[in-house]
């Protein structure tokens, strides 16, 4: 009888090993099939319609016309978590496309509403339809009341994404692009992730190819000029908020004097790899990011051992969180409080403190200073071409 127990029981360990093998050996087959298809024509590039063809062009949009399809706009007040100054909507004073070109340009909230409306009206972006719903809730972006304390965010600008139409994951991306000149002006062209796999902000990352400032002769404390005559380029990493490494893959080329990204087009770049990530203007490399194989952007940001590590998983531990689907992004903020304008920069009159509740309404109040700076489409994000190509 037991011996009948026992072969019972050895055939059916046979049995399980076999079916475990057979199931073995197809996840074998799957991967290198997998793996087959990227060789040859295939790219490792990936956007939400699929694999990409090597050297595809995936993305492009010249600015015949303001395709909205395309590009969705933001529609919130929440002032991008900076207490940005400027409110975001989908309105073709702010936002149009004419000869070519994107225009991104502000205006003052004031002029619409009137300038009571700052300190005692209502600010309702909750929409009726898909179309203008408020798309960012956080920071009061939905709805504000204003007082005399707290105003309403008294610019109006635009920021645009394809958060809905493209994303992807590795390629070479060229922006040509004309920069705002304007105190207090922020324009960015940038990238955020589709899907945060390994969390929110910055636990999954985000790319800023350009980022600027408007004012035409601010300088840092060693008399460089970080207005337009500069551009930056950075990414920003970490487990959680504010732990983040951006200062390790932080970039900034400068153009000569009175010669600024302001007074004509050039072009912005990133190339992005499952090995590095490269910044360019005008197809200089401004720097590269290259983490180690087995450290990645761990090692690079220096996180330590006593954090939760939040891409230990992921399937490119070199890259990520920069081994997902991301989507682009277009802006023309004004102001905030995070020190991206710094306080006591030499001569900078910058009318508020980065740690004031009253920043906006001090920024309000002292229009006559910075208003007269703000010359029509020079004040404008101007942009000639997006395009995205695969690796
Ligand atoms: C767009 O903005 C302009 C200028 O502020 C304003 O006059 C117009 O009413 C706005 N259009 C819509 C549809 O809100």
């Amino acid at each position: 009888m037991a011996l009948v127990v026992i072969q019972f029981v050895i055939i059916v360990l046979v049995v399980f090993i076999a079916i475990f093998n057979v199931e073995a050996q197809r996840s074998r087959n799957k991967i290198q099939n997998y793996e087959t298809k990227q060789q040859g024509q295939w790219s490792v590039t990936e956007t939400n319609k699929g694999r990409a063809k090597k050297g595809e062009l995936i993305f492009e949009d010249e600015f015949i016309n303001f395709d909205l399809n395309t590009w969705q706009h933001e529609i919130t007040a929440g002032g991008g978590g900076n207490w940005e100054f400027q409110l975001y909507h989908n309105n073709r004073s702010n936002s149009y496309v004419e000869y070519g070109k994107l225009y991104i340009k502000p205006t003052l909230t004031s002029d619409k509403y009137g300038e009571s409306f700052l300190t005692s009206g209502i600010l309702d972006l909750n929409g009726a339809t898909p179309a203008d719903s408020c798309t960012g809730a956080q920071w009061s972006g939905c709805r504000k009341e204003g007082s005399s304390v707290n105003i309403i965010n008294p610019v109006m600008s635009a920021r645009i994404r394809t958060v809905n139409s493209f994303s992807f994951k590795y390629g070479v991306v060229k922006v040509r692009a004309k920069l705002p000149a304007g105190d207090w002006l922020w324009p960015a062209i940038w990238l955020m992730p589709k899907n945060q796999q390994y969390g929110t902000w910055p636990a999954s990352g985000e790319i800023d190819i350009m980022e600027s400032r408007g004012n035409l002769n601010l300088r840092n404390a060693r008399g460089l000029n970080i207005g337009p005559e500069q551009v930056g380029s950075t990414l920003h990493y970490g487990p959680f908020f504010p732990m983040n490494g951006w200062d390790k893959a932080h970039f900034e080329k400068n153009l000569l004097k009175d010669q600024g990204f302001d007074k004509n087009f050039h072009e912005y770049g990133l190339e992005w790899t499952p090995d590095h990530i490269k910044f360019l203007v005008d197809d200089e490399v401004i720097g590269t990011v290259a983490p180690t194989d087995k450290g990645g952007f761990w090692e690079l940001g220096g996180f330590g051992n006593n954090v939760d590590n939040p891409w230990k998983y992921s399937e490119n531990q070199k890259m990520a969180p920069f081994d997902q689907q991301f989507y682009l992004i277009m802006n023309l903020a004004v102001g905030g409080t995070n020190s991206y304008f710094q306080d006591n920069l030499p001569n900078s009159k910058k009318p508020w403190r980065n740690s004031s509740p009253l920043a906006a309404l001090d920024f309000w109040n002292s229009r006559s200073d910075w208003l007269p700076t703000w010359d029509g489409e020079n004040a404008a994000l101007q942009v000639d071409y997006v395009r995205v190509w695969a690796l």
